[in-house]
């Protein structure tokens, strides 16, 4: 598996980075349209207000004209000079009433409705006037009120002044609807009329005035006064209101560029479509010569409900998107603030859940380099806790598991030593088996030819010693050969014995017993009498199927040879035993004696080999009890150490009669 290139910390850290700079960019967006929509949402309604307020100017400023208009026509003094045709006073007094009220125009007409005065062109008279819906109207006895367009030609009439008032270069406005003309003529004006009535009720006339719109600030600005109150965001204006002459601004507090006012630019075409063609109320953001503005557009009617303009107000969207943006760079630095807060946090916590793994880690390693004593700290109880728990006691089983493998490792070799010492030994005792017959075989030849010629020649020295007298001087000379000769006779004699044994003669005895009978045999001699003999017998030790006399030889030679070893001083302990598979009966002799070292120890069951000075041993005694043993399907084996005593120990086979007859 190929290392990552990035660490467990990195992964998480990127991965939670991920999450958040998600979440944090989708929170943004809907945080950013939320917070636009809201304010902007606002804004459209607090505009939506402001419309309702600029509407209250408007026919605030309609019904003063109406009053001024409905109170001068009741006039009983004005009645009374229209009646008399007083021309020279009604001229004179509606000329104060005109100027006193700011009125743009005021004229009066006949009962027929043609004019008999005219306040601002007094040269004007006698046109008629009762085509006019407000003035017919009042010919009828009503009083009216209403916006309404004028014509140049009644402009005129009324005064040339106004007419130039009125008349409008029509500027190109980018998205304004195409439009042929470029000048507008006509002008928009408040205008009211009210009849004149004598006693009996009867129309003598019909009284109108008004003023004229185009270039008159003074509804806008009024407006602007009240609802904005002359509020400023950055050097413009916040808050503008315009009087639209069908899609042409004809009063306005929206300014050009270079600060005059916006006169003769024109709505955009789809305000216009929506306001003027259909007739709906337009709340939306809209282009406003050369600026962005949350607005808000009426149509204007006339008296006969024709639409005749728009009343319009707005505010600078600027503000609002400033602290929109303002808004979200707040929120941006909070939501970033938030991010450094959170990875540092991440940081340590990341910390807290890698530092016990890299702790895991170091173990691992420790182990896998056999520090089985390593031990992961368990801090939490959480899942990494849990880990490093079962992670411990893995390495405990582990640990556990070596320390067998070791010690069946140990079993192993102590096994394969003891049967490597057990082969050996069988080795040996093969190598001593095949020596001891060839030897047998050698001794035994020439025993069997020397043998009769030594019974000659001591049956004849005997003889010759019996017939010789005791004071002859070969009488000593003889007895040594009869002496050396019997000795003669007796080592062939063991020798033959030893070359050709004598087939065992089985019965079934007990090993205690036989021990015994070798020991009476001996110890009365003067060889045993500083020896201190312990007897340690199995008293339920089983009687066997063997040759009595012959164990006795290999008792007494094994007990002799002790105590020489001993040199007739110490102590002997005769031990019988059973192994533990009751197979076989044990019986050792051990004694204080000299011992044996390692070197004789190979040779002590060889013929002939003695240590004893001449004459005194033949070194026959342990290889005839040798093969007598192995007759007798045994072992003879010693245990000893030079100068701490020697160990021979007989194993037999513990064999009933009816082994005894297979055998
Ligand atoms: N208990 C013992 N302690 C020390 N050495 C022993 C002991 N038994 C036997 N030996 C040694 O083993 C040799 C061989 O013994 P073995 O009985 O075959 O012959 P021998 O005693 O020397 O002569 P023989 O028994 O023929 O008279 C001995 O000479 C002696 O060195
Ligand atoms: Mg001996």
């Amino acid at each position: 598996m190929n290392p990552s290139p990035f660490s467990l910390r990195t992964k998480l850290i990127l991965s939670f980075l991920v999450v958040i700079i998600f979440g944090g960019l989708f929170s943004l967006i809907i945080g950013w349209r939320l917070v636009k929509n809201t304010l902007i949402g606002q804004a459209q309604l607090k505009v939506k207000h402001d419309l309702s307020a600029a509407w209250m100017v408007f026919n605030e400023r309609l019904n003063d004209i109406k009053d001024i208009i409905a109170l001068t026509s009741a006039r009983e003094s004005l009645q009374q000079a229209l009646k008399e045709n007083q021309q020279e006073i009604l001229l004179k007094y509606l000329q104060k009433v005109r100027r006193g009220y700011s009125l743009d125009f005021l004229t009066l007409t006949n009962a027929q409705g043609q004019v008999v005065i005219r306040t601002r062109n007094p040269g004007w008279i006698g046109d008629d006037q009762s085509l006019d819906e407000l003035i017919s109207r009042a010919l009828q006895g009503e009083v009216v009120a209403s916006p309404q367009i004028l014509p140049r030609e009644e402009l005129l009439k009324e005064g040339e002044e106004l007419a130039e008032k009125a008349r409008m270069k029509i500027l190109p406005t980018p998205k304004a609807a195409p439009r042929e003309e470029d000048v507008e003529t006509r002008g928009m004006v408040l205008k009211a009329a009210a009849p004149l009535l004598d006693e009996a009720g009867n129309i003598l006339g019909a009284l109108y005035g008004g003023i004229l719109l185009n270039r008159n600030y003074e509804i806008v600005d009024r407006v602007k006064g009240i609802v904005y109150k002359d509020e400023k965001y950055k050097g413009r204006e916040i808050g503008t209101a315009t009087i639209f002459q069908h899609d042409l601004r004809i009063s306005t507090n929206v300014r050009n560029k270079d600060g005059s006012r916006a006169i003769g630019t024109r709505v955009s075409q789809e305000v216009s479509q929506a306001v003027l063609k259909e007739g709906q109320p337009w709340i939306d953001r809209a282009f406003v010569v050369n600026d962005w503005y949350i607005t808000a557009y009426e149509p204007i009617h006339n008296i006969k409900g024709e639409i005749i303009g728009m009343l319009y107000v707005g505010m600078l969207e600027k503000p609002y998107l400033d602290t929109t943006n303002r808004l979200m760079l707040t929120f941006t630095g909070m939501a970033s603030l938030c991010v450094v807060v959170l990875l540092i946090l991440l940081y340590f916590s990341t910390t807290r859940i890698i530092n016990p793994l890299q702790k895991m880690v170091t173990a691992t390693q420790r182990i896998a380099q056999g520090d089985l004593s390593h031990k992961v700290e368990v801090t939490s109880a959480d899942e990494i806790g849990r880990l490093a728990a079962s992670f411990n006691a893995m390495v405990d089983n582990l640990k556990e598991a070596n320390k067998k493998l070791i010690e069946w490792g140990k079993t192993l070799e102590k096994k394969v030593e003891e049967r490597t010492k057990e082969l050996t030994a069988m080795q040996a005792h093969l190598i001593q088996s095949e020596k001891l017959a060839s030897l047998g075989k050698l001794a035994a030849g020439i025993a069997h030819e020397i043998n009769n010629p030594l019974g000659g020649i001591l049956i004849y020295s005997h003889l010759i010693l019996e017939d010789t007298d005791k004071n002859s001087p070969h009488y000593e000379n003889l007895k040594k050969i009869v002496k050396e000769t019997a000795r003669c006779k007796d080592i062939v004699k063991r020798l033959l014995e030893f070359a050709r044994p004598k087939e065992p003669e089985f019965t079934l005895v007990d090993i205690n017993e036989i021990v015994e009978k070798s020991l009476s045999i001996v110890e009365r001699q003067v060889l045993f009498q500083n020896i201190k003999i312990i007897r340690d017998y199995d008293s339920h030790l089983p009687r066997t199927v063997a040759d009595g006399a012959q164990l006795q030889q290999v008792f007494t030679n094994i007990i002799i040879n002790a105590a020489e070893a001993m040199d007739g001083q110490g102590t002997l302990t005769i031990k019988t035993s059973r192994d533990s598979q009751e197979k076989y009966i044990l019986i050792s002799f051990s004694d204080t004696g000299h011992g044996i070292s390692e070197e004789d120890k190979k040779r002590i069951f060889e013929p002939f080999f003695t240590t004893k000075e001449v004459g005194k041993g033949t070194g026959l005694g342990l290889a005839i009890s040798y093969s007598i043993i192995q007759k007798h399907k045994g072992t003879i084996e010693v245990i000893s150490q030079p100068n701490e005593g020697a160990t021979f120990i007989v194993k037999l086979p513990i064999r009933n009669k009816q082994d005894e007859e297979k055998t």
